[in-house]
């Protein structure tokens, strides 16, 4: 009993003395700090789930803002981390400084976890190496062809939604995205037809839900990504399950058995050829695939439902884009790559959706060699990690003039009361998303296809969708996610 006190207190006193020790890291350094609560750091309603990451860093980027700094550290639980506040700091991190920023946080295992060596997680020569072998599938020319396919799966989604017409119990928008988004993600990463859209129980409904679905177990796992990287190569943990592992692996082994259209240039066809050139590993293959349909599939559906979600309630927004629509399929007759890199109103209202709900509402960095930060007496050490506070600064009324309120104008060309240079939602720089004009060719090709339901028909009790001919009545309402 005697013994079993004394190793309590030993542990008690070691764990004081541990989180006195954490939570001096910044205040040692000079770097201004808001004060921690012991075990959560900054963290608390983070940690217990009650609010999501982008919020909680939009609240300390808001103090910071207040205390008008211009850099500042944060505790998620007792790690130091980060944040630039002052938006030239943030690009100067992601661009001209990029060579001490040339990592992401994440942890890579290639031997025990092969789906953790995808491009975002990759670091330092081995990212820049894997980056150029991937950048040939990202070619204006490859996403070009790509259209052809992409608007195959919208003329499958416009029946999708057809087939909801008369659906009293409400459409699920965001499901439906995110069928139309893993079939154009796996056509183009792998050269075969998912068959999402037209088989709502396809073998892709388990992946697509065991990779995005919001249990737990998985929310830990990122977080512990995000924190203790180090944990999973020192203890061989995996992000993802085996059997994500061993599905993806096949898909890139036998195709899933799906159809093959060697004609098309897809991203495992030219890894494959350029890997036996580049010494890329079969496992970094099977991870670069997963990553991309990781990256992409839930990212773009999103986009879309909620592009979707903000004309059905701007009605004004919503007719000024269809209109736009009508006027250049009046010219062009059909909707072609052209006709929808002109469509620039549309283009302003998916920005603003992005705006509004980002996807990505925080980024981040890790020091890859000390930095002085300018025009301050502070030093990052290297290995520092570093949240890009992005949310933040969307939500910001100096750069945004009320920020809460959906309003594509503010994109607009000779619009000068907003400042749209600090809107990234791709990231900037080397690092940025390789992906981003795929994204914005699939949630235009969606958007342009649309009646939506109004605020009108909605205050009437019921949603009222007109897609094409069809109209869907939905009176439990638009819904954009599960
Ligand atoms: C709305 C949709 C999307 C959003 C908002 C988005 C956003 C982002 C952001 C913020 C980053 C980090 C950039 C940085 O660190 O500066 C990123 C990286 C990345 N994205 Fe996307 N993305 C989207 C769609 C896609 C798609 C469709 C693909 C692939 C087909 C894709 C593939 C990637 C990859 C591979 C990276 C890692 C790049 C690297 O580390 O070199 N993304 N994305």
């Amino acid at each position: 009993m005697a013994l079993m006190l004394i190793i309590l207190l030993v542990l008690l006193v070691y764990s004081l003395f541990f989180l006195r020790s954490a939570y001096s890291y910044w205040q040692k350094r000079g770097v201004y700090t808001f004060r921690p609560t012991p075990p959560f750091g900054n963290a608390i309603d983070l940690v217990l789930q009650k609010e999501a990451i982008g919020v909680n860093i939009q609240k300390f980027y808001q103090r910071c803002r207040k205390e008008r700094i211009p850099f500042a550290g944060y505790y998620l639980l007792t790690k130091a981390i980060f944040v630039p506040i002052d938006v030239e700091l943030i690009k100067r991190i992601c661009t001209t400084d990029f060579d001490h920023f040339t990592d992401h946080i994440g942890h890579v295992d290639e031997k025990n976890d092969p789906l953790s060596t995808y491009l975002f997680n990759l670091k330092g020569d081995r990212w820049r190496t894997v980056r150029s072998l991937m950048s040939p599938s990202f070619s204006h020319g490859n996403v070009k062809r790509c259209c052809e396919t992409v608007l195959k799966y919208a003329e499958q989604l416009k029946v999708l939604f057809g087939g909801m017409v008369g659906n009293l119990e409400g459409v699920n928008v965001k499901e439906a995205c995110e069928r139309y988004t893993t079939d154009v993600l796996i056509s183009f990463t792998y050269g075969i037809e998912a068959g999402f859209l037209v088989d709502a129980n396809s073998v892709f409904k388990k992946y697509v839900e065991l990779v995005f679905g919001a249990g737990w177990k998985q929310s830990l796992r990122l977080m512990l990504n995000i924190i203790f990287p180090e944990m999973y190569s020192l203890l061989k943990l995996k992000v993802f399950d085996d059997d994500l592992a061993r599905f993806f692996t096949d898909l890139v082994f036998q195709r899933g058995g799906g159809k093959i259209d060697d004609t098309r240039r897809d991203v495992l066809h030219n890894l494959t050829h350029a890997g036996s050139k580049n010494d890329l590993s079969m496992s970094e293959i099977v991870g670069q695939c997963f990553g991309l349909f990781l990256a992409g599939t839930e990212t773009t559906s999103t986009v879309i439902a909620f592009t979707l979600f903000a004309l059905a309630s701007d009605e004004d927004a919503q007719e000024k884009a269809r209109s736009e629509v009508v006027k250049a399929l009046g010219k062009h007759q059909a909707i072609t790559y052209e006709v929808l890199k002109g469509l620039d109103y549309t283009d302003n209202c998916i920005s603003e959706a992005m705006r509004t709900f980002p996807l990505a509402p925080i980024n981040t960095r890790i020091c890859s060699k000390a930095y002085n930060v300018p025009n301050s007496s502070v030093t990052l050490e290297k290995g520092t990690n570093v949240f890009i506070p992005l949310q933040g600064v969307y939500m910001d009324p100096q750069y945004f003039p009320d920020p809460e309120r959906y309003n594509p104008e503010r994109f607009a060309e000779d619009n000068t009361e907003n400042d749209t240079s600090v809107f990234s939602p791709f990231g900037l720089g080397k690092r940025q998303c390789i992906g981003k004009h795929i994204e914005s060719f699939c949630t235009k090709v969606k958007t342009t296809f649309h009646r939506l339901p109004t605020r009108n028909t909605a205050n009437q009790g019921g949603h009222c969708c007109a897609i094409n001919q069809f109209q869907v009545y939905s009176p439990s309402g638009f819904s954009v996610a599960n």
